[in-house]
């Protein structure tokens, strides 16, 4: 149960004032009913909400796949004031309020992002401890061999940083393009496993974290709402 107000500014994306000031304007329905009180709780699983005459889906939280485009970054931490991050291009209609990414791509890596409002949920699917796989798809500036994917799977070690054991298989007759699956989501991670044998990263793309991946008919970025299913393949290692 959360307060209506919360709920329309949440899902509105606008100030807990202008939604009481909707509330109180009348353009505020609860089952067919007009709704003028904002500290009204309603249930998620069960209360039609309409505000100027549409109808809003709410929920407690948001899960949001995106097919993250080149270019845009993934962090709002630093940037500079020309950089667009994911959360400023998702539609508006899809914007709410304490939405964030869960988890880094670089600026120049496309695929799969998880965006929610589900701090704990995020927390669960990032922490090495939770070991969950996610998959990337890299194209090389030269091919790999088979002793650089022993020494991914006992761990590579770049400068002071032991990855955990990881997946490389080739993903093309030639070896110039890899299939990577890493349990972790060190900086720049990688490319610098790569780069630690000489080998450049030329494109990254993430297809997968856990077991769901990312949807193919997502172009770069567009992007869609995950339902309970998929979270839960999400979650799976
Ligand atoms: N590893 C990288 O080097 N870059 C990414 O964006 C993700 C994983």
């Amino acid at each position: 149960m959360e307060r209506i107000d919360k709920i329309i500014s949440n899902e509105l994306n606008i100030a807990r004032s202008d939604a009481r000031s909707l509330i109180k304007s009348g353009k505020v329905f609860v089952n067919g009913v007009c709704e003028k009180s904002a500290a009204r709780k309603l249930d998620e699983e069960r209360d039609i909400l309409n505000v100027n005459g549409k109808e809003i889906k709410f929920r407690r939280f948001v899960y949001i796949m995106m097919n993250k485009p080149k270019g845009v970054i993934s962090s709002t931490d630093g940037r500079k004031t020309d950089e667009k991050t994911v959360i400023d291009i998702l539609p508006e209609d899809m914007k709410r309020k304490k939405l964030f990414p869960a988890g880094r791509l670089d600026k120049n890596t496309t695929g799969f992002m998880l965006i929610t409002d589900d701090g704990e949920f995020a927390h669960k699917i990032l922490s090495p401890k939770k070991h969950i796989p996610k998959t990337y798809i890299a194209s090389l500036d030269k091919p790999f061999d088979e002793s650089i994917a022993e020494a991914f799977k006992k761990g590579v070690v770049i400068g002071n940083d032991e990855c955990l054991p990881a997946v490389l298989e080739a993903a093309d007759e030639d070896y110039k393009t890899a299939k990577v699956i890493i349990k972790q989501g060190m900086y720049h991670q990688i490319k610098r496993m790569f780069k630690s044998f000489g080998i450049e990263v030329v494109e990254l793309k993430r297809i997968k974290m856990g077991k769901l991946s990312l949807d193919e008919h997502l172009a770069e970025g567009e992007c869609r709402f995950l339902d309970e299913f998929e979270l839960e393949l999400l979650e799976n290692n």
